[in-house]
Formats: structure tokens, sequence, C-alpha cells
């Protein structure tokens, strides 16, 4: 059986979906359910039998301790964190705490768990560090894309709270042999991701009728890649990842954020005209630029491609036309998340465009 963290979030609820759907292997989720966890996620699973979810803070070594000892998981897959890069600008510590002494605990709860095992189970045992592209820093317009060999240099609380955990499950891994991988991931997008990030968000507020808020000019890239296939990576890393390694994962579509602005724009165009027959693209309004805000992330992705025979599956056109369509009919959950200290969250972060 496997222990996942952070099985409610955006990325950790698809990875359950889709490993109930294919397996009967049984699966333990942990998540504390901060603002961005919502049991509503995972309502369709909730009652199968292969699947138990337990609300608790991967913090919590005794907890964790009692969870590996009762259920015995020949995997721990670790998604829980902290993961919104203007929120750690605004509040760094909870990403120390979740981020760095959140996985630390998680560790060595593992490592005593692991230390208790018999052959084979020990040698087959797996610690799945879930982890970002972002780590590595910034990229210029025409340098080569990240490989795994690229030093580390995180630029924002986020990414330094990141760096922190993967240097951690490196050293548990060569200080007392914990199988542990590390997965470098570029942006997802697709169903369930909080409307704090970008895609969901400019989504949300066009059907809205409120500003679609891109920082600076624009012309910052990202590479994005469908949720499921950050998945099916995944599912990959933990079958053939060799532990202590660790591998980049992206989707081959880079883009400038005005692009994907635009993409979104024009799929609701088509999807959900304006009553007033105008585009959407007129609701763009350029505002303050993020702080310290990285230019560009690119993923060399060859080694998970010709090691363990992965690449992405979905193109960035036809993932993101179903990911607008799956907020157009999906409103009662986009409301659900959106209620409470999500406005809060919002007024603090948009306070009145430039020019308005
Ligand atoms: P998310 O913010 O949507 O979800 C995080 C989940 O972790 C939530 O369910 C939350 O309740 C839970 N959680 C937070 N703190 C916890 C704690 N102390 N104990 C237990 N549970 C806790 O995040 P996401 O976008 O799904 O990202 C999942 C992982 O993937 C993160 O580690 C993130 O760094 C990484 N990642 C994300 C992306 C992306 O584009 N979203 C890309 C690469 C890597
Ligand atoms: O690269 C992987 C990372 O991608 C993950 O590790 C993070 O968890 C995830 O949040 C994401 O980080 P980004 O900062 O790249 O994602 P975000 O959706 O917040 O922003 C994408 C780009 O869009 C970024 O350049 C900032 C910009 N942006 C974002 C928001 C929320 C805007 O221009 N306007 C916005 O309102």
């Amino acid at each position: 059986m496997l222990l996942v963290t952070g099985g409610c979030g955006f990325i950790g609820s698809a990875f359950v979906l889709e490993w109930l759907r294919h397996s009967d292997e049984p699966l333990v989720n942990l998540d504390l359910l901060t603002y961005a966890g919502h049991l509503g996620n995972l309502a369709g699973v909730a009652e199968h039998p292969a699947y138990r979810f337990v609300r608790g803070d991967i913090a919590d070594a005794d907890l964790v301790g009692r969870l590996l000892a009762e259920h015995r998981p020949r995997a721990v897959v670790h998604f829980a964190a902290e993961s919104h890069v203007d929120r750690s600008i605004a509040g760094p510590l909870a990403f120390v705490q979740t981020n760095v002494l959140g996985t630390a605990r998680l560790l060595q709860a593992t490592l005593a768990y692991w230390e208790s095992l018999q052959q084979p189970e020990a040698r087959s045992f797996r610690f799945l560090n879930v982890s970002t592209d972002e780590v590595y820093g910034s990229l210029e317009p025409d340098e080569a894309p990240f490989a795994e060999t690229r030093q580390y240099e995180p630029n924002s609380p986020y990414s330094a709270s990141k760096a922190a955990a993967d240097h951690m499950v490196r050293a548990w891994f060569h200080t007392y042999g914990l199988p542990g991988l590390t997965t470098h991931c570029s942006n997802n997008y697709g169903p369930r991701q909080f409307p704090e990030k970008l895609i969901p968000l400019v989504i949300h507020n066009a059907i809205k009728g409120l500003p679609l808020p891109v920082y600076g000019d624009g012309q910052q890239v990202r590479d994005w890649l469908h949720v499921n296939d950050h998945c099916s990576a995944i599912r990959a890393v933990l079958e053939r990842g060799a532990p202590g390694e660790t591998y980049n994962i992206g989707g081959r579509s880079e883009r400038t954020n005005l692009t994907v602005v635009n993409t979104i724009c024009s799929a609701l165009d088509t999807l959900r005209p304006r009553a007033d027959g105008r585009g959407y693209a007129g609701q763009i309004t350029h505002v303050e630029d993020r702080r310290g805000h990285d230019r560009r992330y690119a993923i060399d992705d060859r080694k998970i491609a010709a090691q363990l025979d992965w690449g992405p599956a979905t193109h960035f056109d036809t993932g993101i036309r179903d990911t607008v369509k799956w907020y157009l009919g999906n409103a009662a959950w986009v409301e659900s998340v959106t209620s409470g200290s999500y406005r809060q969250w919002i007024e603090q972060q948009y306070p009145t465009p430039r020019g308005a």
C-alpha cells in the first residue's frame, strides 16, 4: 500500500483518483486540509474500499509513525506543501514550517519505519519527494533548459523551502540509505487547481467580468504540463526510478504568460461568449510585477524519457480547452473553494489595478 501526503490538493487529488482508477492497491491519504486542501476533490472515492483519509500534519512525527506502523506502506509519495509563490512572498515562515520542518519530520518518521523493515521490503521501499523546477532558479531566453545536473539557485521563499526539502531527501539517502527519489516538475494545469494560480484565476475572473491580472510585461515563460501527465510521470518514477536519483518532468510547452492568458480568453470566447459580444482579452490588466519574479523555466526531460520511457501525452492546446470546460462545468466547486479566506487573499494580493 501507499502513504500519500497532501492528497486533497490539486496534484495529490489527481494522483489519488488516477491511482484508485487503475489499481486495487490500498492508499492512505494524510492531509491537513489547509486552505488548499478540499475533501470534495476526492468525494468520488471517499467510500472506495482501498482508500482511507486521515486528517493530520506531516510534521506530526508521532501520527506519521503510527500510520506507517499500522499500514506498512511500500512507499511514501510526498505532495504536501505550501505551494503558492505569492503566498511565500507575503508570509515565508509557513513555507519553512511545512516544506522544511514538515518534510524533515516526515523523513525521520519514515526512516524509523524503514529501518524496522526486513528484506526484501526494505530494498523495495521508496520515498518519493515531489519537488519543483523552481529550485533551479531562472533561465535567460536562449539558455538551455534545466537538466538534473543544473545547480540549485532558488529565488523565492517557496523555491528555497522546496530546495531545502530536496537536500534533506538527498542527505537521508546518502547518510542513512533511505531510498529517496526527487522529481522536479514544471507548471501544472488541469481540473481542481486552486484559483490563486494563474490559469484557474484567469478563468474564474474572466467569467465574473473581473480584471485578468498579468504581472509586469507578461513575457515571463513557463513550461506547462497537464496534471494527469505529471501523475503518470510520478507513477513511472515510483515503479522504475532508481533510489538517490532525481528526474525532471516537463510538458515541452513553453509559453509566455500573456500567450497563456490569451489562449484562455480565446477558448472562453468560443465556449462562453461574453454577452456584449466583445472578447475576454479586453479584461487583461497589467499589474505590479511579482517581487523577485523568475523570468523563464524550461525542462530538459531527456533523462526521464530515456531511462523511464515517459513523455507528456496531452498537447497544451487540447489540455487548456478541456481545463476551461472543466471550470465552466464545475461552478459549484469554484464557489465552494473561493468563499471565506479566499476573498481576503485576493484583496490583499490584487489591490486596485494601475490606472484604474
Ligand atoms: P496544493 O497547494 O494544491 O495542495 C497542497 C496540499 O497539501 C493541500 O491538500 C494541503 O491541505 C496539504 N498540506 C499542506 N500542508 C500540509 C501539512 N503540513 N500536512 C499535511 N498536508 C498538508 O499543491 P499542489 O499544486 O497540488 O502541489 C503539490 C506538490 O507538487 C507540492 O509539493 C508542490 O511543491 C509540487 N509541485 C507543484 C506544481 C504545480 O504546478 N502546482 C509543479 C511542480 C511541483
Ligand atoms: O514551476 C512549478 C511551479 O509552478 C510550482 O512549483 C508551484 O507550486 C506552482 O504554484 C507554479 O508556480 P508559478 O509561480 O510559476 O505559478 P503561478 O500560477 O502562480 O504563476 C504562473 C505565472 O503567471 C508566473 O510567472 C506568475 C504569473 N502570474 C501569476 C498570477 C497568480 C500573473 O501574471 N498573474 C497572476 O495573477
